[in-house]
C-alpha cells in the first residue's frame, strides 16, 4: 500500500474507528510483525516490548503457529463445540490440564479475557448460590458489565457504566503502605497479611456477610493497575480467608499466564492455587481464545444451558494454542523469561541509579513495570510516561503503559527475547530518558 493510501486511511480512522479504543498509546502504523519486531509503514523496524499487550509470548507470527493456523483453516474454520466435536479443542483441554496448577482440569472456552472472567463469576455464583463477589481495588478484569463490576483500575472505565449488581472491594497490596514497612522501608509480610485480615474482617462485619459471598477475585500480579507484585504470603492469606468461609477464589491470569511470570501461571510462581482461573491473552499467540478453568467436580455443577457460546474454542484458535504450547516447551521459554527477566531487572536497576525520574522497578519474569516520578516532588508522572513512550518509539522501541495515572512504563517483550535485544531496547529507552531530561530542562544531576 502506498504512503498516500496509508495517510488517507489514517485520516479516515478518526471518523471510522471509535475513539474509545483507536487512539491508545503509541498507536504505531505497521505492515508486518515477526519475532520481537514490528515493521512500520515508515519502513522502520521496531523492537516490540509490548507483545501486543502480553499476547505474543512466543514472538510475533512464530512459523509453527502460522503453519498450525494454515493447516487448521484447510480443514475446519468453525465449531461450535456442542454441535460438533473436533480434535483441537479436546487435545487443547488435555494439554492445558497438564500445565495448570493443582486439579484445575476442566474448561469452558471463550474468545476474550473478559468472557473468561464472566464465565468465572457466573460459575462461582451458580455453584455457591451466593449473590456477591469481592474484588481488589486497582485490579482490572475486563470491560463487559460483569467484569467491569469487579474492575477498579480506573474510574473512567466505569463512568456512566457503573455496574447494576453490587460488588465489594478491599484494597490490593500496596508496597508503599507505611503501615507495614519497617525502618529500612522494607515490607514486613506478616504485618501486610494482618492488615489484609483486618480489611476482610471489617468488610464482613459492616458490609456483607461472608456466607453471601460467592467468590473473591484478583489478579495475582496487578497488571493494568501498575504492575504491583504482592508477596506469596499475602496471596496465601487471601486463599486462607476464602477457605475459612467457603468462598471460591478466582485468579485472573489473563495477563500473567503462559510463562509471563517465569512459570506457566502466576499461581505456580507464588504457590497458591485458586478454585477458578481465567486465562486468555498468551494462549493462542493473537487468535481470539480464552477459558474459564475449574476442577472437574466444580465444573460438573454447571449444567447444560447455564452458560454457552457460539464462537468460543474456535478450531483455528485451538490449533494456534496447541502450537503455542509446543513452542513454549520446545524453546524453553519459561526458563528464558526467568533468566532474561532477571537480566533486564539488573540493567533497569542500573538505570534507576542514574535517573531520578525512575521511581521503582517492579518485575517478575518478563512482566516488568518501570515507575516514572517527578524527580523533585517524587509524585507519579503519567504525562512524562506518554512523552517518554513517544521518544522511545522515535528511537525504535515500543513500550506500553499502566498504572492508575499511566505512571508506569509497561515492558512485556515476547518471552523469546534475547539479552542482546534487551540491551538494544534499554539503550533506546535510556536515550529517550536523556532527551526527555533535555526537553524538560532537568539538571544533569537528576
Ligand atoms: C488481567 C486482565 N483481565 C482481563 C482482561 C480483559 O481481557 P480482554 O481485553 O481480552 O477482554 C485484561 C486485558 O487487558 C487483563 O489484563
Amino acid at each position: 500500500m502506498s504512503t498516500a493510501d496509508w495517510s488517507y486511511l489514517r485520516e479516515k480512522s478518526a471518523e471510522r474507528l471509535a475513539p474509545s479504543m483507536a487512539k491508545d498509546h503509541p498507536n504505531l502504523p505497521v505492515v508486518k510483525e515477526e519475532g520481537c519486531y514490528y515493521y512500520g509503514v515508515d519502513g522502520v523496524k521496531y523492537l516490540d516490548f509490548t507483545s501486543g499487550i502480553a499476547v505474543t509470548n512466543v514472538g510475533h507470527r512464530h512459523p509453527k503457529v502460522v503453519q498450525a493456523i494454515k493447516e487448521a483453516a484447510d480443514h475446519l474454520t468453525h465449531g461450535p463445540i456442542g454441535v460438533i466435536q473436533y480434535e483441537s479443542i479436546l487435545k487443547l483441554a488435555d494439554e492445558l490440564a497438564d500445565i495448570l496448577p493443582g486439579d484445575l482440569d476442566c474448561f469452558f472456552f471463550a474468545n476474550s479475557g473478559t468472557e473468561a472472567i464472566e464465565g468465572a463469576l457466573k460459575l462461582a455464583k451458580f455453584v455457591t448460590k451466593r449473590p456477591y463477589v469481592v474484588s481488589f481495588t486497582g485490579c482490572f478484569h475486563g470491560r463487559t458489565q460483569g467484569s467491569l463490576g469487579v474492575s477498579t483500575s480506573k474510574s473512567k472505565y466505569r463512568k456512566f457504566l457503573q455496574p447494576n449488581g453490587l460488588t465489594y472491594q478491599v484494597p490490593y497490596f500496596n508496597p508503599s503502605d507505611p503501615r507495614f514497612l519497617d525502618e529500612e522501608g522494607e515490607v514486613v509480610e506478616s504485618s501486610a497479611c494482618a492488615l489484609l485480615e483486618e480489611e476482610f474482617r471489617n468488610l464482613f462485619k459492616y458490609q456483607v456477610s461472608p456466607e453471601e459471598v460467592a467468590a473473591v477475585i484478583l489478579e495475582p500480579v496487578l497488571g493494568e493497575g501498575g504492575y504491583i507484585i504482592p508477596p506469596a504470603s499475602w496471596l496465601a492469606k487471601v486463599r486462607e480467608i476464602c477457605n475459612r468461609h467457603g468462598i471460591l477464589l478466582i485468579f485472573d491470569e489473563v495477563q500473567t499466564g503462559f510463562g509471563r511470570t517465569g512459570e506457566w501461571f502466576a499461581a505456580q510462581t507464588f504457590g497458591v492455587t485458586p478454585d477458578i482461573m481465567a486465562i486468555a491473552k498468551g494462549i493462542a499467540s493473537g487468535l481470539p481464545l480464552s477459558a474459564t478453568v475449574a476442577n472437574h467436580k466444580l465444573m460438573q455443577q454447571w449444567p447444560l444451558g447455564s452458560h454457552g457460546t457460539t464462537f468460543g474454542g474456535n478450531p483455528i484458535a485451538c490449533s494456534a494454542a496447541l502450537a503455542t504450547l509446543d513452542v513454549l516447551k520446545e524453546e524453553n521459554l519459561l526458563e528464558n523469561a526467568k533468566e532474561v527477566g532477571a537480566y533486564a531487572r539488573e540493567r533497569l536497576n542500573l538505570l534507576k541509579e542514574k535517573y531520578e525520574m525512575i521511581g521503582s522497578i517492579r518485575s517478575v519474569g518478563l512482566m516488568i513495570g518501570i515507575e516514572i516520578i517527578e524527580p523533585h516532588t517524587k509524585k507519579s508522572d503519567g504525562a512524562a510516561v506518554l512523552r517518554i513512550l513517544d521518544l522511545a518509539l522515535q528511537e525504535g522501541v515500543l513500550f506500553y503503559l499502566c498504572g492508575n495515572e499511566g505512571e508506569v512504563i509497561r515492558m512485556i517483550p515476547p518471552l523469546s527475547v534475547t539479552k542482546e535485544q534487551i540491551d538494544d531496547g534499554l539503550d533506546m529507552l535510556q536515550r529517550a530518558l536523556v532527551k526527555y531530561k533535555e526537553e524538560t530542562h532537568q539538571p544533569a544531576s537528576l
